[in-house]
């Protein structure tokens, strides 16, 4: 048995079934705050240090799966088929692999309302709404704690999809991936704001697995990237606690450019930035100085997500008139 459906039947250990005839369920999308960059066990998908993010609200993925009869599954993804050698598709089939009663196959129909051209990981949203519609469909009524360590199977960050608001997903340290799970923070920020910038559609260069193993395989930066983490990870749950959006931003931003700085000291080299984030990093740098509290932060491609607060986002869509603002904690 492999090491992912022993770990399987172990979360599920206990759950009892009462199979329903249709599961559905919704997860946000989030942006990590501080980063969640490397892992300790590929399988598990253990990650090396703690991460905390905030999740996008409304902004997600949709999904409704049932049982079905056949020789494959049927995946459509925003309402059209993808074929079954599609990656998108054998991905979702060898995650389903790990729930699946003997000769059954599933059908999974998965929406994103994400706007997809702005490069925001659905990845993360799509495989906690799986876990979350599996759970409704076998009617295992898990806590969220056991979704999100399911979650955390198919994509790292998935993990912290399961909740709304500010999340934070344990590192854990046992070998067996049973204490790495995503809690919600219990602090709300109502005034908080993202904005969503469409700089850049280039495709990615390497997908952020990859990256990952990479960074952690060569940079010799890296080392000191978990004591990175554990200071920023510190700060911003003070910030956080204390409403402290200036300590908020500024460490954000910082745990951004570092994991950058990690993946520039890879080899083969990585470069998620293109020319436009660079130019738009200064400009985020010069709005600062002349006195408006903006910052950013950037994942594993060349979009910046802005991070202000409510009272100035008018000038934010001033200075950015095609900004999509977010407001992670209404609605
Ligand atoms: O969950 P993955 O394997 O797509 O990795 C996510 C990595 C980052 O988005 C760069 C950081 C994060 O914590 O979300």
């Amino acid at each position: 048995m492999s090491v992912q459906q022993e770990f399987v039947n172990a979360v599920l250990a206990g759950a009892q079934e009462g199979r329903k005839p249709f599961g559905g369920a919704f997860a946000p999308s989030n942006i990590a705050l501080c980063k969640y960059w490397g892992k300790r066990e590929p399988a598990l998908n253990l990650p090396l240090t703690s991460s905390l993010s905030v999740s996008l609200g409304r902004l997600g993925t949709e999904t409704c799966i049932h049982l079905k009869e056949g020789a494959q599954d049927a995946i459509a993804l925003n309402g059209a088929p993808v074929a079954a050698d599609k990656s998108f598709a054998r991905r979702l089939t060898g995650f389903l692999n790990l729930f699946r009663p003997e000769g059954m196959c599933f059908a999974v129909e998965t929406r994103n309302n994400i706007p997809t051209a702005a490069g925001l990981a659905s990845s993360a949203s799509g495989f906690a709404a799986l876990v979350l519609g599996l759970n409704d469909l076998f009617g295992w009524d898990l806590p969220r704690q056991k979704m999100s360590m399911l979650a955390r199977l198919g994509s790292g960050s998935a993990a912290r999809s399961v909740y709304d608001g500010f999340v934070v997903w344990h590192a854990g340290a046992s070998d067996d991936g049973l204490d790495s799970f995503a809690e919600p923070v219990r602090f709300k920020w109502p005034d908080f704001r993202i904005g969503i910038l469409e700089l850049c559609t280039a495709e990615k260069p390497v997908g952020s697995r990859t990256g990952m193993n990479r960074t952690v395989e060569t940079s010799t930066l890296f080392k000191e990237w978990p004591q990175k983490v554990r200071h920023d990870l510190n700060r911003i749950e003070v910030a956080i606690a204390t409403r402290n959006f200036d300590l908020l931003g500024k460490t954000a931003e910082s745990n951004a450019l570092a994991m950058h700085a990690t993946m520039l000291d890879a080899w083969p080299p990585l470069m998620y930035f293109q020319p436009e984030s660079v130019a738009m990093m200064h400009r985020i740098w010069r709005l600062r100085e002349e006195g408006l509290p903006l910052y950013f932060t950037m994942d594993a491609g060349p979009n910046l997500k802005l991070l202000f607060a409510a009272g100035h986002e008018a000038a934010v869509k001033e200075q950015f008139p095609d900004v999509q603002v977010i407001a992670p904690f209404e609605g």
